[in-house]
């Protein structure tokens, strides 16, 4: 039966990439990679990296062009499910056209923000292709952001939500810690002045920033930092982990 890893590579630090990682990375033929048209040159070069110093034996690479899609549609939900089939035809046909085992990196973990595993799902469902596939975690950004500032995610005891930018703006802030990633509009703007805040973009990438402090003291200097990256970079890559003051 043919062989697929989805494997998470961490979330911009090559040396966050797994010893299981690693050992997988050497029995791979194949790699797919979906959208790599619409990537940031920095985030290839660490999917670059990361092959150049763990795979140690001869790769193909496959790209998979995104199909277009509705990035502001009348039903959300509707259009992403749209949108996942007809990436996961393009990955059936690919796949099906490839020898040997095969792989997609995900960036930080498979499972967090991430649509590779349904996709995946998709495929096997429709049938026409049989195959195994085996998930790698990789170190989340959630984890990257807590471990940069030396901070657990949760008091003693309580839970962590994790949520995204469009939704702590919708639904405010919950009572316990909420971690905020996909934010494209400093949702944190919204919250109270007393909220701590630790925020990360870039995280374990050379642009690395880091803030923490009250909302109401540092809110404006993260949306200046924020402003002048995305501007010198021409994008940007961000998450917080807010928590409502005692
Ligand atoms: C589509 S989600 C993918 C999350 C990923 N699967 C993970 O495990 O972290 C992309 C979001 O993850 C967060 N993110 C991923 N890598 C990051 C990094 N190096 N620095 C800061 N935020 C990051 C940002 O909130 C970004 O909008």
């Amino acid at each position: 039966m043919r062989t697929l890893y989805v494997i998470g590579i961490g979330a911009g630090d090559p040396d966050q990439v797994t010893m299981q990682a690693v050992k997988a990375l050497r029995e791979i033929d194949v790699y797919f990679v979906i959208g790599k048209g619409v990537e940031k040159q920095e985030l290839v070069a660490v999917r670059t990296a990361i092959l150049t110093e763990y795979a140690d034996r001869p790769y193909r690479i496959v790209e998979i062009p995104d199909p277009p899609r509705d990035r502001d549609p009348a039903d959300y939900r509707d259009t992403v499910l749209d949108w996942h089939e007809r990436r996961s035809l393009l990955l059936e046909e690919a796949f099906a056209a490839q020898e040997g085992v095969g792989a997609i990196l995900v960036w930080g973990d498979p499972a967090l923000y991430d649509s590779t595993l349904r996709m995946v799902e998709r495929v096997l469902a429709r049938g026409a292709l049989d195959f195994d596939y085996t998930v790698i975690p990789g170190v989340t950004s959630v984890h990257a952001l807590a471990a940069r500032h030396r901070t657990v995610l949760h008091r003693i005891g309580e839970p962590v939500h994790i949520t995204t930018g469009r939704r702590l703006r919708e639904e405010g802030l919950g009572t316990g810690s909420t971690v905020v990633m996909l934010d494209a509009d400093c949702a944190f703007t919204t919250v109270p002045d007393d909220t701590f805040i630790w925020w990360g973009a870039y995280l374990g990438m050379s642009d690395e920033a880091l803030i923490a402090g009250r909302v109401g003291a540092v809110a404006g200097e993260i949306v200046r930092q924020r402003t002048q990256l995305r501007e010198r970079k021409g994008w940007i890559m961000d998450i917080y982990l807010l928590r409502p003051a005692e």
